[in-house]
C-alpha cells in the first residue's frame, strides 16, 4: 500500500475529505460525551517544529493522546535538525521510530523532501506556502454552522499567504469561490498556490468589493512567520486591509468571520469583528483538534465504518 501524506490540501480528494468530515463529527461527539476512543493505541506521532505554535502543537499532541497514542515534540533548537543534519537523513531515522510525522517548517520543498524519504505518512503543520490542517478545520467549521460550502463565496482580505493559498486550493476541491483582495504587490501567485486554474477565485483592488455579499469573510496576519523583516513595510501597505464592522456590513447579514489565529486586533481585524456575533474563531480553533484526529485516523487506518 502506498503511503498517504497530507502535504497540500488538494492531496485528498473531495470524497476523502467528506469522509474525514464524517469522522470528525463522530470523533467530536465521542470527545464531548467523554467516551474513550483509542484506535491509535501504541502509535507514535513525531511533531517537528521549525516555527512557533500554540494551536497546532496542542491540537496534535492532545489529539494523539486522546486517540490512545503518544506524541513527541522536536524543534530545530534542540535537535540535530538545527545543526545541519540533512532533512533526508532525518526523515529516514524519524520514520523508522514512529508511525506518523507532522512538520511545521519554512519552504514546502523541505516537507516534500522529508516525505519522499519517509516510511510513514507526513502531515503539513504549516509551511511558507500552505496550511492544509487549518483549512480542514475551517471548512468543517463552516459546514457545522451553515451547511455545504459548495457554491458559496469566501472573501479573503489581506496577504496572499499560506492560509490564503490553501483556501484557494480548497475552493477547487469543494467548488466554491474566493474573492481575494490584497494590496498591490501582494497578489495571488497561482503557481505558488498550487492551483489547477483561475476559475475559483477573483481578485479585487478594493477590499469592500471583495467582501460584498460574501458568505464568509476571513483574514490573517499581515506578516507571517519567516517574513518578520518586512513587518514595517507591510504595516504601511496593508493599512486599508482591515476587516472592520463596515466591511462585515457589506457581506451577507449572516456571514461568518474566521481567522486562523493568532490575531492582531487593530491590524488585520477590528476587535468588534473578531469579538463580535459573526465570529466563529473559537469553534474554528477547537475544530483543529477534532479534524486532525480524524485525519490521523484516516492516514493510519484508512476508512472505518462510522456507527449510525
Ligand atoms: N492557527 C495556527 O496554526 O496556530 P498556531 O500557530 O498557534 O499553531
Ligand atoms: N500566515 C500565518 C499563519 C499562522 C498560523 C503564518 O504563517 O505565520
Amino acid at each position: 500500500m502506498s503511503i498517504k501524506h497530507f502535504l497540500q490540501f488538494n492531496e485528498l480528494s473531495r470524497d476523502e475529505l467528506d469522509y474525514v468530515f464524517e469522522r470528525t463529527r463522530w470523533i467530536k461527539q465521542q470527545f464531548k460525551a467523554y467516551k474513550t476512543y483509542h484506535p491509535l493505541h501504541d502509535r507514535t506521532l513525531v511533531m517537528i517544529f521549525e516555527k512557533a505554535s500554540t494551536r497546532t502543537r496542542l491540537s496534535f499532541e492532545a489529539g494523539m493522546h486522546q486517540l490512545g497514542g503518544t506524541a513527541i515534540y522536536l524543534n530545530t533548537r534542540d535537535s540535530q535538525l538545527g545543526r545541519g543534519e540533512p532533512v533526508e537523513d532525518a526523515a529516514q531515522v524519524i520514520s523508522r521510530m514512529s508511525d506518523l510525522v507532522m512538520i511545521r517548517t519554512f519552504e514546502q520543498d523541505i516537507i516534500e523532501r522529508f516525505a519522499a524519504n519517509s516510511r510513514v505518512p507526513v502531515i503539513n503543520g504549516l509551511t511558507n506556502e500552505y496550511h492544509p490542517c487549518q483549512i480542514l478545520a475551517d471548512i468543517y467549521t463552516y459546514i457545522e454552522h451553515r451547511g455545504p460550502i459548495q457554491g458559496k463565496t469566501v472573501a479573503w482580505i489581506g496577504d496572499s499567504n499560506n492560509v490564503c493559498n490553501t483556501w484557494l486550493q480548497a475552493a477547487e476541491v469543494f467548488d466554491f469561490n474566493v474573492h481575494v483582495s490584497t494590496p498591490p504587490g501582494y497578489e495571488v501567485e497561482p503557481e505558488r498556490a498550487g492551483l489547477y486554474g483561475t476559475d475559483h477565485y477573483e481578485e479585487f483592488a478594493d477590499p469592500m468589493e471583495a467582501a460584498k455579499d460574501a458568505d464568509l469573510v476571513t483574514t490573517d496576519v499581515w506578516t507571517s512567520m519567516g517574513f518578520e523583516a518586512e513587518n514595517a513595510e507591510r504595516k504601511k501597505a496593508f493599512a486599508d486591509w482591515q476587516v472592520d464592522a463596515d466591511m462585515m456590513k457589506v457581506a451577507k447579514s449572516d456571514a461568518l468571520f474566521m481567522h486562523c489565529l493568532p490575531a492582531h486586533r487593530g491590524e488585520e481585524v477590528a476587535a468588534e469583528v473578531i469579538d463580535g456575533p459573526n465570529s466563529v474563531v473559537w469553534d474554528e480553533a477547537e475544530n483543529r483538534l477534532h479534524a486532525q484526529k480524524a485525519l490521523m485516523e484516516y492516514l493510519l487506518l484508512g476508512r472505518i465504518e462510522t456507527p449510525k
